[in-house]
């Protein structure tokens, strides 16, 4: 019999915010196996109440700060509504990503715009829906946002996105401090912000500096922000005026594969407090809005991805379990959305909890590719046809990120679970949805 550690990640992800009844699965009191019958598998879960036991998490350790939830971690209007009902701001990367800020009820001002390679026709949009900030991420854009201020005779809120000049080492995905395609080099910040200063259509606000994601070191994180506040210091020393926003961006991470652990909050915390009182000493500092726009710390954990077993065989001494969900639903669990190396998201065999490991299963999906692999060689328990694998750490990059359309099955349905009772949110697709988009030649 293969031992699974009885303190798997997927055990102690289960322990933290879900329950077990006669060894299946609950969210919120909700048995999986009863939801599976009702909406069918695929599916994806997503518990309310795990999404604001996060988000007050968040709140106790960065106190000071603004939260700004990051919508691309998972657009699914309830997780919006959720966090804008609870006072947050949404960080949006495209005008489809404003849309669904602004059809949540978030208001306008409350959306920070960043990302790179805005049009004229996304920044026009942007703008006349009146967000709060573009961030923006070169010097041309920061001509064009003024040229279409100018065009509309307004003026454009504008914060400055920098690529710090040295990397931080520790986040999965570095996004600074190397050549990228995000933010102003620092070394180009004094031209960016003489720009700036000659421009009267934009209203310049601060600065943004987000160098990674999925950091579950707290020194990293801490050394980040710091580095951040050096730069904003520097940018209002050289404009010789007060900056109103410092946004620090997202990049908190959740253990997500075996060995991982927790974030450190009570170490971010004490770390911030210090930074915060450095920055409120500083005259051209003091005053300004310090914000964080995390999308996966605040998501991830509260989604399940559920599929069922569709077929168990074996190829040349394997296991392969194969089921009617993969990496077209969840394109991370398979490892092909940047991991170099394949490690298993957290699994487990969700109506059968209380079972031992009984072999090491390689977990497949239906697409004729071996790229479509959920879990390698995973301990999990002797399954049939029927059972019910789970993928947790789902909620953040997983049905938003994954290409939905490889191969033609129809897309999973979201199911919200609030206080213990379920939503559908997003009807599954179907096979007609394939034809709808495309143009008869006839
Ligand atoms: C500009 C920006 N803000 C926030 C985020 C959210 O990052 P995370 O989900 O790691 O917190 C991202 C992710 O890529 C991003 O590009």
């Amino acid at each position: 019999m293969i031992q699974r550690s009885p303190d798997s990640l997927a055990d102690r992800l289960i322990h933290r915010w879900f329950g077990r009844r006669q060894g299946e699965l609950t969210i919120e009191g909700l048995g999986v196996r009863e939801l599976a019958a009702r909406y069918g598998t695929p599916l994806f879960l997503y518990s309310a109440e795990v999404a604001r036991r996060k988000l007050q998490q968040l709140r106790e350790a960065f106190s000071n700060l603004e939260v700004y939830y990051s919508v691309k971690a998972n657009p699914a209007a309830a997780y919006l509504r959720c966090f804008v009902q609870q006072s947050c701001g949404l960080e949006a990367a495209s005008p489809g990503e404003i849309h669904q800020a602004l059809a949540s009820g978030c208001p306008p001002q409350r959306i920070v715009y960043a990302g790179p390679g805005k049009t004229e026709e996304d920044l026009e949009y942007a703008l006349a829906q009146g967000v709060g900030a573009i961030h923006a991420e070169s010097l041309g854009e920061l001509r064009r946002v003024a040229a279409i201020a100018g065009r509309r005779e307004v003026r454009a809120p504008v914060a400055v996105r920098v690529n710090p000049d040295a990397a931080v080492q520790g986040g999965a995905m570095r996004m600074g401090g190397k050549p990228t395609p995000f933010g102003i080099d620092e070394e180009q910040l004094p031209t960016a912000l003489d720009f700036i200063k000659s421009a009267p259509t934009l209203d310049f606000l601060g600065v943004h500096v987000f160098s990674g994601t999925q950091i579950l070191d707290a020194a990293v994180l801490l050394s980040q922000y710091r580095r951040a506040a050096a730069i904003a210091i520097r940018a209002a020393e050289h404009l010789g005026a007060r900056l109103r926003s410092l946004d620090f961006g997202g990049g908190l991470g959740v253990p997500i594969f075996a060995a991982e652990q927790e974030l450190d909050l009570a170490a971010v915390r004490q770390g911030l407090g210090d930074l915060s009182r450095e920055l409120r000493r500083h005259p051209l500092l003091a005053s300004a809005r310090c914000m964080i726009e995390p999308g996966r710390f605040l998501v991830s954990e509260s989604g399940v991805y559920a599929a069922r077993v569709v077929d168990v065989k074996t190829s040349r001494g394997k296991t392969f379990v194969i089921t009617d969900g993969g990496m077209h639903h969840h394109l991370a669990a398979s490892g092909n959305l940047g991991q170099t190396i394949k490690r298993n998201f957290p699994v487990a065999v969700l109506n059968k909890l209380d079972q031992p490991s009984a072999e090491s299963a390689n977990i497949v999906g239906p697409l004729c590719t071996p790229l479509d692999m959920l879990a390698r060689s995973a301990a999990i328990p002797a399954v049939e046809p029927g059972d019910l694998i789970g993928v947790f750490q789902s909620g953040a990059y997983a049905r938003s990120a994954s290409p939905l359309g490889f191969l033609s099955h129809v897309s999973p349905p979201e199911v919200w679970i609030e206080k213990g009772r379920d939503q559908l949110i997003r009807r599954r697709g179907q096979r007609d949805d394939f034809l709808r988009d495309q143009v008869d030649e006839a």
